[in-house]
């Protein structure tokens, strides 16, 4: 889709699909007078599946596409590519990028085991390990949970309870961490298994980027549906999963 580059101020969202979806609604709820564009990249999902590589060209393509729209901010609604690079991106162009992050310190207020559920990519970054050294504890633990984002984008409007229950890792937590936005449609299921809180990062995120913007708290109000466009990868598909998912349209 062709973008514009001089409409009011805009906020671009990136993530491989339909993950980072559930954060541009969250923060669609707190601005709804910003143009918010949503880059996707379905074909290649899993990104945390990729080589280091791979997955740099990957996003700096889509980089490229972002950063000629001269958003006032960019926001990485991906873990993996927060994990893997955000600092090289952040090097490389001038806007404020907020990246998503698993919860491990928000999710360390309920005490015990904190268990975060993460693609390869990122539960092997030293960024998460960073992370857990900083906020953690000794009992905190990282499951790297390959295929399960793809298993998500893929079933997005058939998710069968069961079979997700069997797919989830069996662990013991007294929170979970969802360290992947594909994971945060099945945070229900989740909170079901393992019958403990769940965190998603998403709120703390979502706030980061009012700061950012210097946006001014307005309360939570529904999506403005006219401002959110969807730029790359299965559009048809991200727009139905925001609007009948997430916004509950039909
Ligand atoms: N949704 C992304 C994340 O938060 C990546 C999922 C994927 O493509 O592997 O990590």
């Amino acid at each position: 889709m062709e973008v514009s580059s001089d409409s009011p101020q805009k906020v671009c969202f990136f993530d491989s699909g339909i993950g980072g979806l559930t954060l541009l609604y969250e923060c669609a709820k707190r601005l709804p007078q910003t143009k918010l564009y949503y880059f996707a990249d379905n074909k290649n999902v899993p990104y945390g599946d990729l080589p280091q590589d791979e997955l740099k060209k990957k996003v700096e393509r889509i980089f490229s596409g972002i950063s000629a729209l001269k958003p006032a901010a960019a926001v990485v609604a991906c873990n993996t590519v927060t994990a893997r690079c955000i600092k090289s991106l952040r090097a490389d162009y001038s806007f404020p990028i907020v990246g998503i992050q698993p919860a491990v310190k928000e999710a360390m207020k309920t005490g015990g085991k904190c268990v975060v559920f993460a693609t390869p990519a990122t539960a092997t970054s030293s960024s998460l390990k960073k992370l857990i050294d900083a906020y953690g504890n000794a009992q905190t633990e990282v499951v790297a949970c390959p295929k399960f984002a793809a298993f998500v984008e893929r079933n997005i409007f058939n998710l069968d309870e069961e079979e997700l229950i069997n797919l989830l890792p069996d662990v013991t937590a007294d929170a979970v961490v969802l360290g992947c936005t594909h994971y945060i449609y099945v945070k229900k299921t989740v909170e079901k298994k393992y019958s403990c809180p769940v965190f998603t990062g998403l709120e703390g995120t979502a706030n980061r980027l009012m700061r950012i913007l210097g946006a001014t708290e307005g309360g939570l109000q529904p999506p403005n549906i006219q401002n959110v466009t969807f730029v790359g990868g299965d559009e048809e598909k991200n727009r139905r999963v925001f609007f009948e998912v997430l916004c509950g349209l039909t």
